[in-house]
């Protein structure tokens, strides 16, 4: 299948364009072509979706905010068709795959009740006759940069926003995972949201997306990706004087303490270090464990990471799918390599699975380290697969230095039955998301979503406060 951009409301095709194969990780057979956009195309895009928003932005923001209501109702009609092409393209196992496409649901929900809110404020003057108030307007039009590991699930976070609050889109999917992008025009289409708003081009990072952090008509960029192409967005985005929204790496711990409930805790690191095959930027890669407990919680680690089964995400007894490419795989090996090296000790996992069973796909064993140096590479660096490492610590003071030792603060989490440890951790721990009895995955849409230090640059998506970026406070006297 030949995928098309969608621009101005309908689905456009550029002759002059080369294609990229689109790969279905589990199997390395191409399943679609995607076009990479000519300079000529994002223009055509950014020309439409300037004329598109001066009218979008007229209508009432709750006019606006039943679009979204209309497309939550389309995902939820379309859930499990959608599904299955996400898990095709990006390998995650279905019910992941379902869950990301309710993520997008809820997120329609909920911020088609923002854009009934919308919130000014209204303050009174220093001054007689005289009136204060502030109002949310748009920005203009917004740039979307957005992964494949979320390729569903992370761009509607910052497009419901960011239409409600009367802006255009222009969005650039990763060209791993252009299906999903190519299935939500088709909705955005079926919809009726009127032509411009919403524009889809796929194209590569280096020319589209530099083009659209650098151009002019772009008011804002939200990026979500790696930290050392988030510092390029950054400084070029800087330089043009745009809002810029950064959601990058993370290197995430479970605490255990002495008194957690172990059983608890090990459903908790498995499920979040090893679904989406660790490719989550939220995904666990790091536990911290009370030395009282270390032993038991290793052997309860091994015996449940060697239960998974692994293999195709379209199968639904598979709990954990390929990794999204051969690069990614040899990547993630050569971390493991450089584990060892560095004095780790390898518990189960450790290689590239190969085989009948496997396909020609890009599967990688579930990995458990344990004796990781906390400030090895394994402990610091983002490996983005399905690895962990195990720390031992003496008390909280210990596991709270050792998680914030990192350069990245998106998630963390403590299992402990103490309420007093509780909130001192929630208070220690220097990430943007903290989990108590859960592990590190898993946030909702009504709560900010971001992290401090190299993670972003402070903005946050879902929840209210993600209308900060796609509105401008003006603030408006009245003599009267
Ligand atoms: N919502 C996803 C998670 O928290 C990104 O893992």
């Amino acid at each position: 299948m030949k995928l098309a951009h969608y621009i101005d409301g309908a689905f456009y095709i550029n002759e002059e364009e080369k294609y990229l194969d689109v790969l279905n990780p589990a199997t390395s057979d191409t399943i679609a072509e995607v076009p990479m956009a000519t300079l000529h195309t994002l223009d055509f895009a950014i020309r439409t979706a300037e004329q598109a928003q001066k009218v979008w932005g007229q209508v009432p923001a709750p006019k606006r905010a039943d679009y979204l209501l209309d497309i939550g109702y389309k995902l939820k009609e379309k859930k499990e068709q959608l599904a299955r092409i996400l898990t095709e393209e990006m390998g995650k196992v279905i019910e992941e795959a379902r869950g990301e496409i309710q993520e997008g649901i809820d997120m329609a929900f909920y911020m088609a009740g923002e854009g009934r809110r919308l919130l000014g404020e209204t303050t009174p003057s220093e001054l007689t006759d005289k009136f204060a108030m502030s109002v949310r307007t748009p920005v203009g039009v917004v740039g979307l940069i957005t992964p494949w590991n979320f390729p569903i699930g992370v761009p509607l976070l910052k497009a419901f926003p960011a239409i409600v609050s009367g802006n255009a889109v222009i969005w650039k999917p990763a060209s791993e995972t252009p299906m999903i992008a190519y299935e939500m025009a088709k909705i955005f289409d079926e919809v009726g949201l009127p032509k411009g708003v919403v524009n889809i081009v796929f194209g590569s990072g280096g020319d589209i997306g530099t083009e659209l952090v650098q151009n002019p008509h772009i008011n804002v960029i939200s990026f979500t990706g790696s930290t050392s192409t988030g510092r390029k967005v950054a400084e070029l985005g800087g330089y043009h004087l745009k809002k810029v929204s950064l959601e990058l790496g993370g290197k995430n711990a479970v605490i255990v303490m002495d008194d957690a409930d172990l059983d608890l805790a090990v459903e908790g690191i498995v499920w979040s270090a090893f679904g989406t095959a660790g490719q989550r930027c939220t995904a666990c890669s790091r536990v911290i464990v009370h030395e009282a407990v270390a032993e038991q919680l290793e052997q309860k680690l091994i015996t449940e990471i060697e239960k998974l089964t692994i293999g195709n995400g379209l199968d639904e007894a598979n709990k954990v799918g390929p990794v999204i490419n051969m690069e990614a795989l040899y990547k993630i090996h050569s971390y493991v390599e450089l584990a060892q090296l560095d004095g780790a000790k390898l518990l189960t996992g450790g290689h590239i699975l190969e085989g009948d069973d496997f396909d020609l796909g890009c599967y990688y064993a579930p990995t458990l380290f344990n004796q990781v140096r906390p400030d090895s590479r394994l402990a610091q660096e983002e490996i983005f697969g399905p690895v962990i490492g195990l720390i031992q610590v003496a008390n909280l003071e210990e596991a709270v230095a050792v998680n914030n030792s990192v350069t990245y603060g998106l998630s963390s989490s403590i299992y402990t039955q103490d309420v007093n440890t509780v909130f001192r951790a929630q208070r220690d721990l220097d990430t943007g998301i903290v989990y108590v009895n859960a592990g590190t995955t898993g946030a909702e849409v009504h709560l900010p979503f971001g992290g401090t230090k190299g993670t972003g640059n402070g903005h946050r998506d879902s929840g209210a406060s993600a209308l900060e970026l796609y509105t401008e406070l003006k603030s408006v006297y009245i003599d009267f």
